[in-house]
């Protein structure tokens, strides 16, 4: 497959006459078109063989669009958008009519974010648009973090913004106003921590956060964010030898796989670091189409903290199984 890179210039106008195009954002690259324009949602759907049952998050550029797209009294949500955007984090609020049904896959609420890369905020800006976008990827595979990693599965037009600066997809927080409850859908690089934080400074204190089950998120499925060979993920005890453990697990996977290579897949101890590597190096993997990939899950190195939280989740659900 091979996509083309476009202009910031090209890229408006592909989007201001209904086209679609692949861009880039701090977490991963989306594939946006004009949420006026329902026959270019429907190619997002298309491109990516996406089920119509899976919402699309709808970016723009500024604060007061938040107004123009969602329905909302509480001044915490202006607030969140104010403290974290742009940033990796997506409110989900009650939606306005005019936001059609096809993004939201018919739920009466709708998923917002304001990106933090310049080259789309000026996209967003130039064409004053609100563009529904998921990540660039083909249904359930690896998001792409790099232009060319569009480039080489999907057949589109690519703003290259160069490689995306935090690696996973943003965390996504539902604003429950009626419950003064906000419910994390997916974990990110922004934890209930910073958001507890949050909640304090800006004297929110009597709201309540919490995480409610990935299943309770229209999109969120078992299977996702997956390379195209088989990924383990091995759990090892605190007492290992490590070196021991290496030899006993490729000789668990020779005889699992026969005839494949094992490949260890070693993630940085620095969580923002390892996020930002993360999807290229599951793409890598791919490469060599007769290896199987593994990772070994020390609980010593891996600590456990809300950066953590969010990379296992994009593993677990990327890998085959887990021993
Ligand atoms: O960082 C990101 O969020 C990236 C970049 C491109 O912005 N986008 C992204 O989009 O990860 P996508 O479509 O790959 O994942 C969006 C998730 C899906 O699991 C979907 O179910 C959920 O957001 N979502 C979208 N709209 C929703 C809504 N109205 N209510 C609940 N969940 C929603
Ligand atoms: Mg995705």
């Amino acid at each position: 497959m091979t996509g083309t890179k476009i202009s910031l210039d090209q890229a408006c106008r592909t989007l201001q006459s209904g086209g679609v195009v692949a861009l880039p954002t701090e977490t991963v690259y989306g594939l946006a078109a004009d949420i006026l324009n329902p026959s270019a949602i429907r190619q997002i759907f298309q491109i990516k063989k996406r089920p119509l049952f899976d919402p699309l998050i709808v970016h723009c550029s500024h604060k007061s669009k938040l107004r123009y797209l969602c329905k909302y009294t509480s001044p915490i949500v202006e607030k969140l958008s104010e403290y974290f955007h742009p940033g990796p984090l997506t409110l989900v609020l009650p939606k306005k009519s005019h936001v059609s049904d096809v993004i939201t896959a018919g739920s009466t609420k709708v998923a917002v974010r304001i990106p933090d890369h310049p080259l789309t905020l000026s996209l967003l800006e130039k064409t004053d648009m609100c563009v529904a976008a998921p990540s660039a990827n083909l249904f359930t595979k690896t998001s792409p973090t790099r232009a060319y990693h569009v480039m080489d599965t999907l057949n589109v037009p690519v703003l290259d913004g160069g490689p995306c600066s935090v690696g996973i997809e943003s965390t996504i927080l539902e604003v429950n106003e009626a419950q003064k409850t906000l419910y994390i859908l997916r974990p990110g690089i922004i934890g209930i921590n910073l958001i507890n934080h949050f909640c304090q400074k800006n004297h929110f204190t009597d709201w309540t956060i919490k995480y409610k089950s990935s299943t309770s998120v229209p999109g969120s499925i078992s299977s996702h964010y997956q390379p195209d060979v088989p990924l383990l993920i091995f759990n090892s005890k605190k007492s290992d030898n490590f070196s021991d453990n290496v030899i006993d697990i490729e000789a668990q996977i020779k005889e699992l796989y026969p005839g494949r290579s094992p490949k260890e897949l070693k993630l940085q101890e620095e969580p923002w670091l390892c996020a930002r590597e993360l999807y290229h190096k599951l793409r890598q993997l791919s490469k060599d189409p007769n290896c199987v990939g593994y990772i070994i899950k020390n609980p010593l190195f891996y600590k456990n903290s809300e950066e953590w939280t969010a990379i296992w989740d994009r593993l677990e659900k990327a890998a085959f199984k887990t021993i």
